[in-house]
């Protein structure tokens, strides 16, 4: 337990060590060292501009907390986990260092701002950490979307097969979530983009500041409306914390799909050995543990946005410490999703995929019963009618133990259907069936390389 407790001079005794230590946040808050020293930078710099502290000790603290960052960067200084929090140990270093001067950087403050100013700072950084790792991750599978606009393989509905589609179309679509996820982490750093500093504990304070130059300073859009609203809320962690869950369930979605066709099987991808592990039992075992993994991460992701909710949901405005318990939740789904983008990333572009086999499997599910049904409608017939004469066919090819309705001849589609023609045998391949489903976000590989483009640059 440190001897530098901000709050130590409303007390005759000293803090029991154990309860200190239960309330103390220094060890999560640590994580936000930088941010507590550019908050404190600009808080000071205001001081001296508006004459509350010397323009000489502004610059003293201005330079000192210079110093301490590259310290911390460089490992000269180590953080004092017996502190309080982060708050505690910057001013503590400030004190010992310069004194007096040390002891004039909190006026006008409250460490119910400074956190809170601290976590925006923080938040649009890692922020933009993540959604770089998301380009990172997009590109590399626009990449071998490029390479596989003609694989074919089936699409699945139900688990089941249900019409063909290619590898890359089926890649786009993953894609499609990855660009609204990372425009939802633009969006929601929108909104944390206005400066919480000058609420003080919650009403302000009644010295001169400026809160407009510290907000410009630190790059906010503004400062905020509402001191009170400043401190005590935390829809922002929420909001991220959801961002993060929401990625993070995408990318389980696409481990669930690769968890998949690495079985036996499917046999659609072969991942490689650097990105798989064996079973201490069974000699034969190769196992996508990395995608299981960042299946299995998504737990905890939505697990602290039901945290975060559930910490907000019976407070009283306005801080209340309670709040100081959304660091823990909201870091952790921050590190999960940034390091799982990156894992699911170097295990797709290192995996093989099995073209032939995603070929072959377009074979026997009577995958091309919804183009011999819509053949028919282009012919005139109504809908519910050809997808009644296409079941038929499906039915006749079952009890012929034929795989599909290419085995049947003419004659015996005709008895289903007058309509049918010679010019049927066109339609009923999976890659012909892709080339034909040519509407804007279908498969053909045309319309799969506009998708591309598109998804490039959003
Ligand atoms: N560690 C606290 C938090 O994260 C900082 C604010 C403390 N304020 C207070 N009045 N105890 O919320």
């Amino acid at each position: 337990m440190a001897d530098n407790i901000l709050w130590a001079g409303r007390f005759e005794d000293r803090p029991e060590k154990k309860a200190f230590e239960f309330q103390a946040s220094i060890n999560i808050d640590k994580e936000l060292v930088f941010a507590d020293i550019e908050g404190s930078r600009a808080h000071a710099a205001m001081l001296g501009k508006q004459g509350i502290i010397s323009s000489e000790t502004a610059a003293a603290l201005e330079a000192e907390l210079e110093k301490i960052a590259s310290e911390i960067s460089s490992g000269a200084l180590s953080i004092d986990l017996s502190c309080e929090d982060i708050h505690s140990f910057i001013e503590s270093v400030l004190t010992e260092r310069l004194g007096d001067i040390g002891r004039t950087v909190h006026a006008g403050r409250s460490r119910n701002d400074q956190v809170a100013v601290d976590e925006r700072i923080y938040l649009k950084k890692r922020s933009a950490q993540i959604t770089a790792a998301l380009e990172k991750t997009i590109q590399s599978l626009l990449d071998i979307a490029d390479k596989n606009l003609e694989t074919v393989m089936p699409g699945y509905t139900h688990l089941q097969r249900a019409q063909p589609i290619t590898l890359a179309h089926h890649i786009c679509a993953w894609v499609c979530s990855l660009r609204r996820d990372s425009e939802r982490f633009a969006d929601a750093v929108k909104r944390i983009n206005f400066c919480p500093l000058g609420s003080g504990a919650l009403a302000g304070s009644t010295l001169p500041l400026d809160r407009a130059v510290v907000s410009g300073a630190l790059g906010f859009a503004s400062p905020t409306i509402n001191s009170m609203d400043s401190v005590s809320d935390r829809d922002y962690a929420v909001e991220f914390a959801f961002c993060c869950a929401q990625t993070q369930v995408h990318l389980s979605r696409f481990c669930e799909d690769i968890i998949l066709w690495s079985s036996e099987e499917f046999k659609f991808i072969e991942l490689s050995d650097a990105w798989s592990t064996g079973s201490s039992i069974m000699p034969q075992k190769k196992n996508p543990d990395f995608a299981e993994l960042i299946r299995g991460k998504s737990a905890r992701t939505i697990g602290n946005v039901v945290t975060l909710l559930t910490m907000l949901k019976g407070l009283p405005y306005a801080y209340n410490k309670d709040l100081q318990e959304d660091k823990e939740a909201l870091f952790d789904s921050l590190d999960t999703v940034q390091n799982c983008l990156e894992m699911f990333t170097g295990m797709l572009e290192s995996a093989k995929f099995n073209t032939q086999q995603m070929k072959a499997s377009c074979i026997g599910g009577f995958l091309e019963a919804t183009d011999a049904a819509e053949y028919l409608v282009r012919k005139g017939m109504p809908f519910r009618k050809a997808h009644e004469a296409s079941a038929a066919i499906v039915r006749d090819c079952i009890a012929a133990d034929q795989k599909q309705i290419k085995d049947r001849t003419l004659a015996e589609l005709k008895q289903r259907s007058p309509l049918f023609e010679n010019d049927i045998f066109d339609f009923l391949d999976p890659a012909a069936s892709v080339a034909s489903r040519t509407l804007s976000g279908a498969p053909a590989p045309q319309e799969v390389r506009k998708q591309i483009k598109a998804l490039r640059v959003c």
